[in-house]
């Protein structure tokens, strides 16, 4: 079959990657999609069982990394666009191990880089019609100040903010942990190949997601399935750093358009105008599994552990997406507390995928899947 475009998504069977192929292998049926993981410990297969079999959808297992491998796909699948999510993602991981962050975040973006360009320029329209969409974070811009530590609300968010900034476009970068440092310097380098090359790029800067099949290591699954099994929840520091929250299907909504309609070369910060300071959200997470698993209110409070900060914990991070919103017309589909109860819900109902998530077994799922065919 002939396919109108042929995307390779990388980091698909990741957190956010599977929400995006998911979107696009179901939206766009003409559209054939690549996803290209490396299934590092972060990604799952599970998570896109729904969608394996679908004529417009191909699994690849390999490194980003790899070049050769990377140059070889590009050219046997026509690729015409790349929508870049694979990474280690992990602030925690990054602190004990940074020299797999910058492998992976800057080594392998710019093998993704070159490769795309030296395709596509060896073919006769070049650019035309091709887009190089890299996916990085709002950490990238630093830490901003608590200077309303009880909260206010403002003009520009419908939630309580906790101070007068936010990150916008135009902010400096000022990365802290080596993860945001990785994430800065891939950023550039996917900017220096549109100011080199012309490579059509475009780049966003999002916000802390937060929904289904998200790897327990990260606050919300991790909490959520620590309250089932009544063990600890270890809380950074004072639990005072605030994040702003997004579901993950607002953000792969984003990712659709801003892929399809983003000005070439441009910037968008995505996030849920959505803050919280950590300890509120866990109070929020505590109160939902406690009614969902049918416990007295409070029950699960004393599960609540103080334990030393992250090194480096940047106090808070808030986004301004206002330019998202006037330009493309993107806005989260999303209120919060219904997205949370969705989380909470679906972590609950899906406790065969956690539990194969926390004992390894979830790694077996791509020798089982492809040993019977
Ligand atoms: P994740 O850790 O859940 O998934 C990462 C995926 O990348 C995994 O499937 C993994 O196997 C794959 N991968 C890792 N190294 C690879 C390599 N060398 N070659 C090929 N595949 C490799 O990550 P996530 O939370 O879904 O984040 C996806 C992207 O979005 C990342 O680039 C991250 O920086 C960015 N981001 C995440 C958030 C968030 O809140 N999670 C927010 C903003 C931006
Ligand atoms: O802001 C976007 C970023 O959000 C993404 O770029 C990262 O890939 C993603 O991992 C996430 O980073 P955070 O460090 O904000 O997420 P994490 O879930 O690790 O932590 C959220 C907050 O909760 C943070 O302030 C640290 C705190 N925390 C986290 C864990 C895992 C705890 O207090 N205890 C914990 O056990």
């Amino acid at each position: 079959m002939e396919f109108k475009r042929n995307i390779i998504i990388t980091g698909g069977a990741g957190f956010i990657g599977s929400h995006v192929v998911r979107l696009f292998v179901n939206k766009y049926a003409d559209y054939r999609i690549i996803n290209l993981d490396k299934l590092t410990y972060a990604g799952n297969l599970a998570n896109l069982k729904d969608i394996e079999d679908a004529p417009n959808y191909v699994f690849v297992k390999a490194d980003i990394c790899d070049f050769d491998t990377i140059m070889k796909l590009m050219a046997d699948y026509h690729v015409d666009g790349i929508i870049h999510l694979a990474a280690e993602s992990h602030v925690d991981r990054s602190i004990k191990d940074p020299f797999t962050f910058a492998r992976t975040n800057v080594m392998g973006t710019l093998s993704l880089l070159q490769a795309a360009k030296l395709y596509w320029e060896s073919l006769p329209e070049k650019y035309e019609g091709k887009r190089f969409y890299h996916i990085s974070t709002d950490e990238v811009y630093g830490a901003l100040e608590l200077t309303h530590p009880e909260g206010v609300k403002s003009e520009i968010s419908a939630h309580e903010v906790y101070g007068d900034e936010f990150f916008k476009e135009t902010t400096k970068y000022n990365p802290h942990s080596p993860y945001s440092a990785s994430k800065a310097s891939s950023d550039h380098f996917v900017r220096a190949f549109h100011d080199t090359y012309g490579m059509p790029t475009v780049v966003t800067n999002c916000s802390n997601n937060y929904g289904p099949y998200q790897f327990p290591e990260k606050l919300i699954p991790l909490f959520i399935n620590n309250i089932r099994h009544r063990k600890p929840l270890p809380v950074y520091g004072k639990g005072e750093n605030v994040r702003d929250w997004l579901y993950v299907v607002d953000h792969a909504r984003a990712i659709d358009v801003i892929f399809h309609e983003g000005k070439i070369a441009d910037t968008y910060n995505i996030g849920g105008f959505n803050e919280w300071k950590n300890i509120d959200i866990i109070k929020v997470i505590i109160k939902t599994v406690d009614r969902l698993l049918g416990n007295p209110e409070g029950h699960s409070l004393e599960l609540i552990t103080y334990v030393t900060d992250r090194m480096g914990h940047d106090l808070r991070y808030a986004i301004d997406s206002t330019k998202l919103k006037n330009e493309l017309g993107w806005e989260p589909s999303l209120q919060f507390e219904e997205g949370i109860e969705k989380t909470v819900r679906w972590y609950l109902d899906n406790q065969e995928w956690m539990d194969n998530v926390t004992s390894g077994d979830y790694q077996k799922y791509y020798e089982n899947m492809y040993s019977g065919r």
